[in-house]
Parts: C-alpha cells; structure tokens; sequence
C-alpha cells in the first residue's frame, strides 16, 4: 500500500541530513578557520586584480594550492611550501584551479617581485621565454606616442617592442600585477599543510 505521508517524511529525512551532513557542517567548520597569523588582507588594487585574474581565467591554466612532497613535487619546482586552509581565508570565491598548464602561481609574488618582468610577460610573454605557450593579454595594455608622467612604461625586447612610441599598462594590468605580487605565503605555517601526512603529535 502506498503511504504518501511516510513517504514525504522519509524523503525530507534523508534530504535533511544530508543536507547537515553535506553543507550545514562542512560551512560551520569553513567559518571558523582563523587566517594563518602571516597573511594580510588584499589591498583594494589587488583585490581589483583578482578580479581580472578571474575575468581573464587565468585559473583554467594555473593551480594555487602547493602540496606537501610526499604528495608531488611541488617544492622542488619552486612552489614553495604547502598550502594550509588558513593561507586561504581572505579568497573569495577561492582559485585553488584544477589545471596546470602553467606553474602554480600561489606563491608567484616571492618568485617573481618585479613589475617589469610581470608587465613584459603579460604583454607578450614569448618576450621573456620564448618557449611559453601562455596567451598574451595586449588588450590590457595601450599605445602611447609619449607616455603621461604616471604611466607604467613596458620595457619590451626589439622585436616586440613598437617602431615608435611606448606600450603602457591599463589600470586592469597595473591592478592584476599587484594582485600577482600579493602572492606570497612565504611566513611560516601554524596550521595543518595541505597533503601533509599526520604525523604524532601533530
Ligand atoms: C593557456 C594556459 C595559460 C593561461 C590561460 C595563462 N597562463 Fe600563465 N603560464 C602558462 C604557461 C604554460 C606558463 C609557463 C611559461 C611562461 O612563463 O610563460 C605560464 C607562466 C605564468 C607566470 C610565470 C610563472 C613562473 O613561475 O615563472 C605567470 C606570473 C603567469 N603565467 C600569470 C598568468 C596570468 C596572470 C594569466 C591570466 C591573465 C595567465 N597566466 C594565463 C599558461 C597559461
């Protein structure tokens, strides 16, 4: 006989406890992550570069999150160490990737800390390794017959660079390479890193 009452219970059970067990749960523990005590909050120019990064989808070709060794080798790439869930606290909505086409970029700003090296590449990145398969963003970027004095100038090699005048950087470039140097999880870890095996004591 078929009981629809004992079946809308039924089924409001199980969808409710896995809807504890599935969301409510798992956002409760999410919220009370502390940020790890080295990390700063983004500044409003990197956090507009955040923003492009994710308009341009820089995500589909580059991880953020280091593992442990015992899980890849990461540190010997340079990567740096591995990532704890409070190195991500201030990252909303998170860039943690599934991709890597390219190196992961989480710890980026302490590799790579100069606004030229960053401007040249995202301009034409085949200018400083001309193996690199990466797309060049020129639309973030402008030509210039003569430069205004708080204009960033891109230092470009003689085959890229234009016959006359100067290649500037937009404000979406000048705020994506600050978010880029932001990048830096290089203080030491006070939580539980990512891929890290548990240890005792631990
Ligand atoms: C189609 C894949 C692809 C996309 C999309 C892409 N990249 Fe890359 N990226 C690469 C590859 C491959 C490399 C390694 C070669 C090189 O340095 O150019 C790289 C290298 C880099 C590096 C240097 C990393 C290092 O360790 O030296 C930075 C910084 C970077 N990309 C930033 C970006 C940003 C910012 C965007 C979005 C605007 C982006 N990439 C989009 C593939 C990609």
């Amino acid at each position: 006989m078929f009981r629809p009452l004992g079946f809308i219970i039924a089924a409001a059970a199980i969808l409710g406890f896995a809807t504890v067990l599935l969301v409510a749960i798992p956002t409760l523990q999410l919220t009370q992550i502390p940020a790890e005590s080295g990390l700063r909050p983004y500044q409003p120019l990197e956090w507009e570069g955040r923003r492009v990064y994710i308009s341009q989808g820089c995500v589909y070709c580059h991880s953020q999150q280091p593992r442990d060794g015992s899980l890849g080798p990461d540190d010997r790439r340079g990567w740096g160490r591995a990532s704890t869930p409070g190195d991500y606290v201030y990252d909303y909505p998170h860039l943690l990737g599934t991709m890597r086409t390219g190196p992961d970029l989480f710890n980026i700003g302490v590799r790579q800390p100069s606004d030229d090296w960053h401007h040249t590449h995202l301009y034409q990145p085949r200018a400083v390794v001309p193996w690199s398969i990466m797309p060049s963003y020129p639309y973030l970027y402008e030509w210039k017959l003569k430069p205004d004095p708080n204009d960033f100038v891109v230092k470009l090699p003689p085959p890229f660079a234009p016959k006359e005048g100067v290649i500037v950087a937009k404000r979406e470039a000048v705020a994506l390479v600050a978010y880029l140097k932001s990048l830096k999880r290089n203080y030491p870890p006070t939580q539980h890193q990512w891929g890290k095996r548990f240890k005792k004591g631990d």
